[in-house]
């Protein structure tokens, strides 16, 4: 979605060398305990999290609040991590996995999927590129986090890169166990203001929402919601810190963002910055990041005004939000002041005075510019033999 396939598989081959094999990826920092699924068990004590004192996702404030009256912070492309288990991938958004953003504060959680040779990948543009291993098996890892914290409420959205059969995720989704936090909407086939609190979410244990692009709704798999009947989007390749705006850019069925928040569709900021680094193709902007995942609501380019803007134009908050690196920032203190509280059960979130020998450390220093001056240099070759290519 954000790399194009042209010019060619030459220059995913030669970022794939850069991305080095991916081993079994070590943890951050020790403080983060491994983690074993095991065999789905989606039954919590639900005498023991409804008590009258009840945090929901992280604050008593939220327990009464409508699911779409919450801001949720989100990772995109949370599943493509630019550390060592990936040899710093220019194609990684994120310096943590999932499991830690959740501990951390993120909500949402977002993953490109494709389908390779029959099984569902979490794949960046193509699975020669970066590939993060099965959905099935990074869902269980997500269903295991919500087993281990009964009051959180999470959403999930999948892009569905390969326009696979509704019926395929659902059955990641069974075989993670993840189906039983599943919630289904009243109107699932239509967009609704009409979404419960995070108290009955919690007490019913329904406590995942997950939007597919592209799928067709099947009763069979109920809690399966087809992202473009219930959200809209601000637009996603922004190439300058100047470039983020409040438009509607997707779904095309809406003439305006108006339009669409009187039909009771849920707004998604995406709020992410690219580098184009050769004709058409694009990688996270990391030079950048302190200012793009600022919490300022007066700074060009940063989280906090880009969310103050959209609250302004929208006459709501925005429900959604999508960035890289998580952890710079942090951008959860923008979601955290929209909402107006301050969650207490989160682990800090890691950066560089927790973990000051982590990669988020060094990704950010002058190593990155080395990387990118390797991409521009491994691209132009790239488009070279492209010329050579299509000349003979
Ligand atoms: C994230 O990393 C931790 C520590 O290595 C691991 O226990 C956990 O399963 C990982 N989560 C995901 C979603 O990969
Ligand atoms: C959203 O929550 C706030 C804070 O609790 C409340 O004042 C407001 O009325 C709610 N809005 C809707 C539409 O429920
Ligand atoms: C918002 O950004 C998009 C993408 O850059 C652009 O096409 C659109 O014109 C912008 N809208 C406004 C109102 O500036
Ligand atoms: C980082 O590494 C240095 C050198 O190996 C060590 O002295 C220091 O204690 C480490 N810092 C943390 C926070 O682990």
């Amino acid at each position: 979605m954000i790399f194009p396939i042209f010019p060619s598989l030459l220059f995913a081959a030669l970022l794939a060398t850069s991305s080095a094999q991916s081993s079994p990826s070590s943890p951050p920092s020790s403080t983060w305990t491994e983690v074993t699924p095991t065999v789905a068990s989606a039954t919590t004590d639900l005498a023991a999290s409804a008590s009258p004192e009840l945090s929901c996702n992280g604050s008593p404030l939220l327990c009464d609040r409508k699911y779409n009256n919450i801001t949720y912070m989100g990772a995109h492309d949370s599943a493509f991590l630019h550390d060592a288990s990936t040899g710093e991938s220019l194609a990684g958004n994120q310096n943590f996995n999932a499991t830690i953003a959740l501990d951390s504060g993120i909500r949402f959680l977002q993953a490109q999927v494709h389908n390779q040779e029959g099984t569902l990948e979490l794949c960046h543009t193509s699975c020669f590129l970066l590939d993060a291993g099965t959905l099935t098996a990074w869902l269980t890892k997500i269903r295991y986090w919500l087993d281990q914290n009964p009051n959180e409420v999470i959403t999930i959205l999948l892009v569905n890169s390969d326009n696979v059969d509704t019926s395929q995720f659902g059955a990641a989704f069974t075989a993670s166990g993840l189906s039983n936090y599943g919630y289904t909407p009243q109107s699932p086939t239509g967009s609704s203001t009409n979404w419960p609190t995070l108290r009955t979410m919690i007490t019913t244990n329904k406590r995942l929402v997950a939007f597919v692009t592209g799928i067709t709704y099947t009763t069979t798999y109920p809690y399966l919601l087809n992202e473009f009947t219930h959200i809209f989007e601000t637009p996603f390749t922004v190439l300058s810190l100047t470039g983020f705006n409040c438009t509607l850019d997707r779904p095309s069925g809406f003439p305006s963002f108006t339009a669409a928040l009187s039909a009771g569709m849920m707004p998604l900021m995406n709020h992410f910055a690219d580098t184009e680094i050769a004709l058409n193709i694009a990688i996270p902007n990391l030079l950048d990041i302190k200012t793009t995942n600022s919490p300022s609501t007066t700074k060009t380019g940063a989280l906090g005004l880009h969310a103050a803007n959209c609250l302004a134009q929208w006459g709501q908050k925005p429900i959604f939000i999508l960035v890289d690196f998580y952890d710079q920032g942090p951008a959860i203190d923008t979601a955290n002041k929209l909402n107006g509280v301050t969650p207490t059960q989160n682990k800090p979130v890691p950066s560089t005075t927790t973990t000051a020998n982590n990669t988020a450390t060094t990704t950010h220093s002058g190593a990155s510019l080395t990387r990118v001056s390797y991409a521009t240099f491994a691209s132009i070759i790239s488009s070279v033999l492209v010329v050579i290519f299509l000349s003979i």
